[in-house]
């Protein structure tokens, strides 16, 4: 068995500054920005197997490259005991639809699909009886934050293990985003140098 879940990368001082929002609220279990990303897909625990059918099947997605911003700061679960605050994802059609094309090709590899709205966002913390007040607080103090625009030219497949101090995840597999090559090698696309002459 292996346990793995479809994610975004995001830059590295992009997780530095998110990790640098952390504190403030008490018996809050803080991400470390190493293990930062933005989940498309979680698969869970699943044979070899299926996981080499996934694979494949990601290998076959055809999607644009895009770019994200990150912005502003929100929170999972009823106001008075919410489990996680995260960052949020600015609206984005082309985030969409690469979800959209992975949640078909994990179903056609052989998962049942996902029943849960995609929400996308980046977390922060995962809270546990952390008070509503100081959670509040938290996201007034820091509803300004924006990140981006973030280029995003892959998606990745990540393994995820138990580490002696939180989970580990690993990239396992990289799908790059973008025009595919046509028969003759090219991108079909006018470069710009082309359009000069
Ligand atoms: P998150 O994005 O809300 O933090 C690896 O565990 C990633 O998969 C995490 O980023 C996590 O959520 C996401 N995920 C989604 N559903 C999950 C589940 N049922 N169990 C564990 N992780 C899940």
């Amino acid at each position: 068995m292996i346990r793995l879940f479809v994610a975004i990368e995001l830059p590295e001082h992009v997780r530095i500054n998110l990790a640098a929002l952390a504190g403030g609220i008490p018996g809050a279990r803080w991400i470390e920005a190493q293990n930062m990303h933005l989940t498309l897909r979680f698969i869970g625990d699943i044979e070899e197997g299926l996981a080499h059918d996934i694979d494949l099947s990601l290998e076959a997605i055809e999607a644009p490259p895009f770019e994200l911003r990150l912005e502003g700061i929100g929170y999972f679960g009823p106001a008075r005991a919410a489990r996680l605050v995260h960052v949020g994802v600015q609206r984005s059609n082309a985030l969409n639809f690469l979800h959209d094309k992975i949640e078909s090709a994990v179903v056609r590899a052989g998962l049942p699909p996902d029943e849960r709205k995609f929400l996308p966002h980046v977390t922060l913390a995962r809270l546990k009886d952390a008070p509503a007040s100081r959670v509040a607080d938290f996201v007034a103090d820091h509803n300004l934050f924006r990140a981006g625009p973030i280029a995003v030219d892959h998606f990745t497949l990540f393994s995820s293990f138990h580490g002696r101090t939180g989970p580990i995840y690993r990239p396992e597999r990289i799908y790059l985003l973008g025009n595919p090559l046509l028969p003759d090698g090219t991108t079909g696309l006018v470069e710009e140098d082309d359009v000069r002459g």
